[in-house]
């Protein structure tokens, strides 16, 4: 028989892991959609910013709120009030700020609110920090990806094509994002008592969504994915 969380698979950890390449594809393996819930940090982020609102003028921020809808596309595009915003929330501005912001109750209420109904609905991959352990509590398979600080900055650095952010830098801001992300009062970073931890640092993508697959193949062989 089906169970609440038997349609939901949790994927989190620290910024720079490779949560979000790992959970596409794990996603597209089992034919669940992908829920990307850093995204919706950063459209809530893109919103305050357009609308100049000081993150610390909470009734202003819970104004702004009331008047936002965010929606993913069955492709994963976000819309931010029926806008892709895709691209336009990679910026680093929008980085900080997005990060600042999910340290506030009120934003987290409303996009946990929007997740949860989204859990409701379909089969999900969900990815992000807060997923096995606050939102999705009650989900089968929950996962905890970890890496070292100099592994994932190394793992950013190689991305930037650019390269013009120099590896240390890169590493003392994944540093300031971890205290913040682990030290927050609000749904603090930190793997759910029954989720499998896999420390990434020595596999690669392949391997870390053959490890994830190979223990949620049950839910392939159910046949109640789409
Ligand atoms: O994963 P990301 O870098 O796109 O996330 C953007 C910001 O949102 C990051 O600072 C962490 C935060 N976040 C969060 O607090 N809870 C989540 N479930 C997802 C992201």
């Amino acid at each position: 028989m089906r169970r609440d969380g038997d349609n939901i698979v949790t994927i989190d950890g620290p910024s720079g892991v490779g949560k979000s390449t790992v959970a596409r594809r794990v996603a597209e393996l089992l034919g669940f959609s992908c829920l990307d819930t850093g995204a919706m940090y950063r459209a809530v982020a893109l919103k305050a910013s357009e609308a100049e609102v000081d993150p610390r003028d909470s009734a202003s921020l819970s104004r702004v709120l009331s008047q936002t809808t965010v929606e993913f596309s069955p492709e994963g595009h976000v819309f931010l009030d029926g806008r892709d915003v895709s691209k336009l929330i990679r910026t680093e501005k929008i980085s900080s700020l997005s990060s600042e912001l999910a340290e506030l109750a009120e934003v987290r209420e409303f996009l946990v609110g929007i997740q949860r109904k989204i859990g409701e609905g379909e089969n999900i991959v969900a990815e992000g920090r807060d997923m096995g352990t606050y939102v999705f509590p009650g989900a089968k398979y929950k996962f905890y990806l970890d890496a070292t600080v100099a592994e994932r900055a190394e793992r950013r650095f190689l991305q930037n094509k650019r390269g013009d952010i120099p590896l240390s830098d890169v590493e003392d801001e994944l540093r300031r994002r971890d205290r913040r992300d682990t030290l927050r009062a609000e749904n603090p970073l930190r793997p759910a008592p029954d989720a499998v931890v896999i420390d990434t640092t020595q596999m690669s993508a392949e391997d870390v969504i053959a490890a994830i697959f190979f223990r949620t193949k049950d839910i392939s062989l159910r046949g109640d994915s789409k």
